[in-house]
């Protein structure tokens, strides 16, 4: 297939690490076809899918559900498993069915899957770190953000700011750092979703210098909105963790800058246009939607000089690639299949019209936010699935799971003899 790319930028498909497409379960909210048809729109040719869908991906049985689904999906994707405390005798049976990393909600969010206990977290850990897969952590304190929001709702507090002060950044730093702290003893590959304080950036940088195999993304909303928004956005900006002040928002550009950020994911976490607008604050849904917007929002930040070209493909593509287990090309297992390309261009001027995503949750607190650069073209694998700024709807069911195409390496030998078992054998002397 051929395209005339003239004047134009061609680059590597981006790979989002930070999906929710909702099947099984909650496909009132998407589907695999709309959610990777949002991704195809997007010039995202990857994504990693969460687990927090009904039944939750954490048995070999709900993955098989989840797979069947995915069959759908216009673009390659990862499973994530859940690691949750009741299913740390499954997680290898999920390994063996095809999942591509692991996820742990340390807090609780949509979905509502408790948050193991440290304990639990622990045994996890040393379980996937002698496959080599990565964990990645939902990093919230889940017994401090109770505690604030019990009393911030008896206090009567029901606006749009009470999500911001019912998790103030000491919620997510106390988890990464403990999650960070895990990983150092049992050798666990770790990536931290969803960066939102400047307060993070220290546990994050103290553990990249102790040599603990540790990424970080971020996410549009939390560079380009703050606080301000609140009074505007009302309950459509509510997101956890929940984007921050100013001061937060430059202490994670600089950390993109310096690197301590590996990824821009997006958190794409669609709902239904009246489950993001109750008025009750503490009963709206939390999140919205972004595989389709993060491109022309962050090409816009080029733009503006805020990034490099080169940047922004290191950390949409590049980062994600090697940390999940597709680099140096996803086709290594698989002969042919490398072209997963983007054509972009950095002249397309338009402003994001939530009316015209492919998602089916498709509010967004960037809805009618101007834009300047945008991906044209999206090609999975040699075939487009989206030509022209249209999607190519032949490419449903296109999509393949990444697992298969190629597997996580072995993690390095290490030499921490500090796992449960060394701490079961230990007899004082
Ligand atoms: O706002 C959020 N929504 N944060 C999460 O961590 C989960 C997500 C969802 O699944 O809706
Ligand atoms: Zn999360
Ligand atoms: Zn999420």
């Amino acid at each position: 297939e051929t395209v005339d790319a003239s004047g134009k930028y061609v680059l590597p498909g981006a790979i989002d690490a930070h999906v929710h497409f909702r099947e099984p379960g909650y496909v009132h909210k998407e589907t695999w076809e709309t959610g990777s048809a949002s991704a195809a729109m997007g010039g995202v040719t990857t994504v990693f899918e969460m687990p927090n869908t009904n039944p939750p991906t954490g048995t070999p049985e709900a993955l098989a559900l989840k797979l069947k689904a995915a069959e759908a999906s216009y673009v390659d994707f990862g499973i994530y498993g859940l690691l949750g405390e009741d299913n740390l005798d499954q997680l290898e049976a999920l390994i063996e069915g095809g999942v591509a990393a692991f996820k742990c909600f340390m807090g609780n969010t949509f979905g509502n899957l408790p948050s193991p206990p440290t304990g639990a977290i622990l045994e996890g850990f040393e379980i996937v770190a002698k496959h080599g897969y990565r964990i990645a952590l939902h990093a919230e304190n889940a017994s401090i953000m109770a505690r604030r929001q019990t009393k911030l709702r008896e206090a009567g507090r029901n606006d749009p700011l009470a999500h911001l002060h019912a998790r103030p950044p000491v919620v997510a730093v106390e988890a990464v750092a403990r999650a960070a702290i895990l990983a150092e003893w049992t050798g666990a590959r770790i990536h931290v979703l969803h960066v939102s304080s400047g307060d993070e950036l220290r546990p994050l940088r103290e553990a990249k210098a102790r040599g603990v195999d540790i990424t970080a993304e971020t996410c549009p909303h939390y560079l380009l909105l703050d606080e301000t928004a609140y009074t505007d956005k009302k309950s459509l900006i509510r997101v956890n963790p929940p984007v921050r002040e100013k001061t937060h928002q430059n202490q994670l550009w600089a950390a993109v800058q310096d690197r301590t950020i590996d990824m821009i994911a997006t958190d794409h976490a669609p709902h239904s246009h009246e489950e993001k607008h109750r008025d009750e604050i503490w009963v709206a849904d939390c999140g919205f939607t972004g595989v389709e917007t993060q491109m022309p929002l962050m090409l816009s930040q080029v733009r503006e000089g805020r990034l490099s070209l080169t940047d922004y493909v290191r950390m949409t593509s590049l980062a994600p690639a090697k940390a999940f287990g597709l680099y140096p090309r996803k086709g290594a297992l698989l002969p042919g299949s490398d072209a997963d390309l983007v054509v972009i261009d950095m002249e397309h001027e338009a402003s994001i019209d939530s009316g015209l995503l492919q998602s089916k949750g498709a509010s967004t607190p960037f809805h009618a936010h101007p834009i300047k650069g945008a991906p044209i073209h999206t090609m999975v694998r040699g075939r487009f699935v989206m030509r022209d700024q249209a999607l190519v709807t032949e490419a449903k069911g296109h999509g393949k799971n990444v697992r298969r195409i190629q597997q996580m390496p072995a993690p390095a030998p290490r030499n921490v003899e500090t796992t449960t078992q060394a701490i079961l054998a230990y007899r004082p002397g």
